[in-house]
């Protein structure tokens, strides 16, 4: 970017870790959203019974209102940025944070099946706000140094949430006899794992007022003396704070306004760097990574483990995917986001490959023969491991530090709105691909993590040690 060249040198680059207590707080309460995003997302898998059973519905129109909670959180993503270019990243996390409180005690309490959709579909919404807003606030406040780790707060933040809500769904489920419309402290056990999310909910509200605004947002709005403030807050008093609102300011005038227009950037269509974030965003989902949290008990079934004890299983997976989170969350700033993303893909690869191989034996009695059967299982955790030390992190972390200062908030937006459509392909047509061919579905994917190599390869830009203003 040739006008940032011209802005007084800052010295951003420089670690300071006199201030890096401060900065893991304000990172780790950004990325409560994280944790919502994924509690939420996950929690309902131990509702479902309950709610086919309390307003006697039918398997498909059962997966219609699971599903549509998804289509809550594209809009919520789509909306996200704009929003906080106009009000501030601090607004929409207070925004999210109350939709998220609502969404749990509507959905746990309902009245009927149209307003539980709703309070479904209010939470997703709530869910895709946090998706954006938390990428874009982290890497708006970290030194370039800690981007990547700070960054990847999110996912490990989501991961955990993944795997809270499991144990929570399994620990109620248990004092309810294993009925999740057995009776708990006067609700039914499925109300009390949706409802118990207002605790997080309200503590992620109570956090954003405890956290500052992004430099870079009140620079935008011209309240450069505040800025300057927060940057001495996260970034050190040893660089110089001038300078580097000047180098802040400077990249902001040189871009496009952060208008959806802007975001087409006079081409056929979007910017092509928008694209790449969109391409990541699909590659992430088309890899089937949902799938294996939301349809665990098909693998678990097919390798003879009774379906009650699913979620006790399921669990493990998520302590895989999280010790993957903590590989990456060491590696991402030391070998970069790029090397990290192939090391994955190959590894998802060879896991999906063997899956597939696999699943192409006959099923009897619902089962694989013993062989197949552990190497499902086996490759099955292969892929998850390379998939959280890999794509998982990266993706959340590059979607909120590569876009250029003026259109990140909003090509944010459109690309996690993007990843949020392809989440909801994926998980809406596994039922029934799986249904048709168990190995053709993972070939797909297979192919899908393979075809990700040379997208990462040809299209996609390190963004390690990076200062912001160098994006795009
Ligand atoms: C990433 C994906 C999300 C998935 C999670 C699993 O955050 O975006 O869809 O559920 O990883 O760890």
């Amino acid at each position: 970017m040739t006008s940032t060249a011209q802005a007084p040198k800052s010295g951003a680059r420089t670690a300071h870790p006199e201030h890096l207590g401060h900065v893991i707080f304000i990172a780790a309460a950004a990325a409560m959203g994280g944790f919502l995003f994924g509690y939420d997302s996950s929690v309902i898998n131990g509702a479902v019974e309950a709610i086919r059973d309390r307003y006697d519905i039918g398997s498909a129109a059962l997966a219609q209102v699971i599903a549509i909670a998804l289509i809550g959180c594209a809009i919520g993503a789509a909306t996200a940025g704009r929003m906080a270019d106009r009000i501030g990243r601090i607004r929409v996390m207070q925004i999210a944070a109350l939709l998220f409180t609502v969404s749990a005690v509507g959905s746990a309490l309902p009245f009927s099946l149209w307003d539980f959709a709703l309070w479904r579909v209010v939470g997703g919404f709530a869910i895709g706000m946090a998706s954006v807003i938390g990428p874009a606030y982290i890497a708006e406040v970290a030194p370039p140094a800690y981007r990547g780790r700070l960054g990847s707060f999110q996912q490990a933040a989501i991961v955990i949430g993944i795997a809270v809500s499991q144990l929570v769904n399994w620990g109620l489920l248990n004092a309810a006899d294993g009925d999740q419309r057995g009776e708990l402290m006067g609700l039914e056990a499925w109300q009390v794992m949706l409802g118990v999310m207002v605790v997080p909910a309200v503590l992620y509200g109570l956090l954003s007022f405890a956290i500052p605004e992004s430099p870079r947002f009140l620079i935008s709005v011209g309240k450069h003396e505040r800025a300057r403030e927060i940057l001495g807050e996260v970034e050190g008093d040893q660089i110089d704070l001038d300078a580097r609102v000047a180098e802040i300011e400077l990249a902001m005038k040189s871009e496009h306004k952060s208008t959806f227009k802007d975001l087409l950037g006079g081409s056929f269509f979007f910017k092509p760097i928008v694209w790449i974030g969109i391409g990541l965003s699909v590659f992430q989902q088309f890899v089937g990574i949902n799938v294996a949290f939301y349809y665990s008990s098909t693998l678990w079934q097919s390798v003879g483990v009774d379906p009650t004890d699913s979620f006790f299983y399921s669990f493990t997976t998520s302590i895989i995917n999280i010790v993957g989170t903590v590989i990456a969350m060491i590696f991402v700033d030391r070998v970069g986001r790029k090397p990290l993303a192939l090391i994955g893909s190959v590894g998802m690869v060879i896991g999906l490959a063997l899956e597939a191989w696999a699943f192409s034996y006959d099923l009897v009695d619902g089962k694989l023969p013993a062989t197949q059967g552990w190497i499902a299982l086996i490759a099955a955790h292969v892929f998850v491991l390379f998939f959280a030390l890999s794509w998982g992190v990266v993706v959340w972390v590059m979607l909120g530090e590569m876009f250029p200062n003026r259109i990140r908030a909003a090509a944010l937006g459109v690309a996690a709105a993007a990843q949020w459509i392809a989440n909801w392909a994926i998980t809406a047509s596994f039922p029934s691909l799986a249904d048709w061919n168990l190995s053709v579905t993972y070939v797909i994917y297979t192919v899908f993590a393979a075809l990700s190599i040379p997208f990462v390869l040809k299209y996609v830009k390190e963004t390690k040690g990076k200062a912001l203003e160098e994006m795009g």
